[in-house]
């Protein structure tokens, strides 16, 4: 099936990635949240992305105003997604918020979108089916930056179609990610190994094995990991990360217990980056 018209639901840290890279890719792109700060942040952060590719010479101008040409920030639903070949949702991880909106679009949307969902560890298979459409229903999970890290890992749902998947695979090509092909399970394949590690780190901090710092040099010169995993789940968002493990918990039992540690941060609201404070403090 051709895509032409994308609509991205949700303009934060991963939506406005996305939206990125698809309007990169050529697509008209709609970008929705439900507020306008939101949209306003996103929109700013995609402009300081694109402008930073001009100034180190990546970029000519003239294509970073094509790009933002292309991308319409809104907050009507039905002006976003009504003539959407396909939907990214990117809503925040609940599941009866997700349903929610998912049953909101099938009053708006053709018959012919399909639906993607960039959810990092709920379940696909129960999201398709408040939709009229599983068959046309598929997971594309991005890792953040969205526009700097290369893998979209594409999930199936007990629905989902070969034509869908075949679909999000050559989506997946033209916006510039190589894809993996996963089977719906828990937080599917790479956060279940992922996030159980960045759990495990924050179990060494809270049982006081090493410091943050030095678990993170520990894990960037021992292991040739880009980033240490306390500083990786800042960016990523320490409530995200306890969500999925919240998650593998529930379905797969004691072995994915969340550290008590990571529980405490995220009541103290120290998500990371984004909120100033996580593990580390980056207000100084
Ligand atoms: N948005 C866009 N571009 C960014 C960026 C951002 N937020 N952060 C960095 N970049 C770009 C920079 O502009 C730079 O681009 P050029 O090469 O064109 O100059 C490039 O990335 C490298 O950046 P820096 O030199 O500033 O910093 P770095 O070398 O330390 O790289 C990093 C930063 C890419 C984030 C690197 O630390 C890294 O790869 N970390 C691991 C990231 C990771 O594991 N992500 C997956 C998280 S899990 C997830 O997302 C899934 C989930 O569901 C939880």
């Amino acid at each position: 099936m051709e895509i032409k018209k994308i609509c991205v639901l949700g303009a934060g840290l991963m939506g406005n990635g996305i939206a990125q890279v698809c309007a990169q890719a050529g697509y008209e792109v709609a970008l929705r949240d439900i507020e306008q700060r939101f949209i306003d942040g996103g929109m700013n952060t995609i402009k300081k992305n694109l402008s930073r590719n001009v100034e180190k010479g990546k970029m000519a101008q003239d294509e970073m105003d094509a790009i933002l040409g292309r991308l319409k920030p809104t907050l009507d639903l039905k002006e976003a997604a009504g003539d959407a070949d396909l939907v990214v949702e990117v809503v925040i991880e609940v599941m009866d918020v997700k349903k929610k909106v998912y049953q909101e679009l099938e009053e708006i949307v053709p018959d012919h979108c399909l639906f993607f969902s960039n959810t990092s560890g709920l379940s696909l298979t129960e999201l398709a089916s408040v939709t009229k459409r599983p068959d046309k229903f598929i997971g594309t999970h991005f890792f953040n930056p969205v526009p700097v890290m290369r893998l979209l890992e594409v999930i199936k749902a007990y629905e989902t179609s070969e034509e869908t998947l075949k679909t999000a695979l050559e989506w997946g090509k033209k916006i510039g990610k190589e894809t993996i092909v996963v089977n719906e399970a828990p937080a599917f394949a790479v956060n279940r190994v992922l996030c159980t590690m960045l759990n495990e780190a924050f179990f060494a901090l809270g049982e006081g094995i090493a410091s943050a710092e030095d678990i993170d040099k520990g894990m960037v010169l021992g292991c040739n990991h880009p980033i240490g995993p306390l500083a990786l789940s800042d960016l990523v968002g320490n409530e995200t990360l306890l969500r999925v493990v919240e998650g593998l918990h529930k379905e797969l039992g004691d072995k994915y217990r969340p550290a008590p540690l990571l529980v405490q941060l995220v009541r103290a609201g120290r998500y990371g980056r984004k909120t100033g404070k996580g593990v580390y403090d980056y207000t100084k």
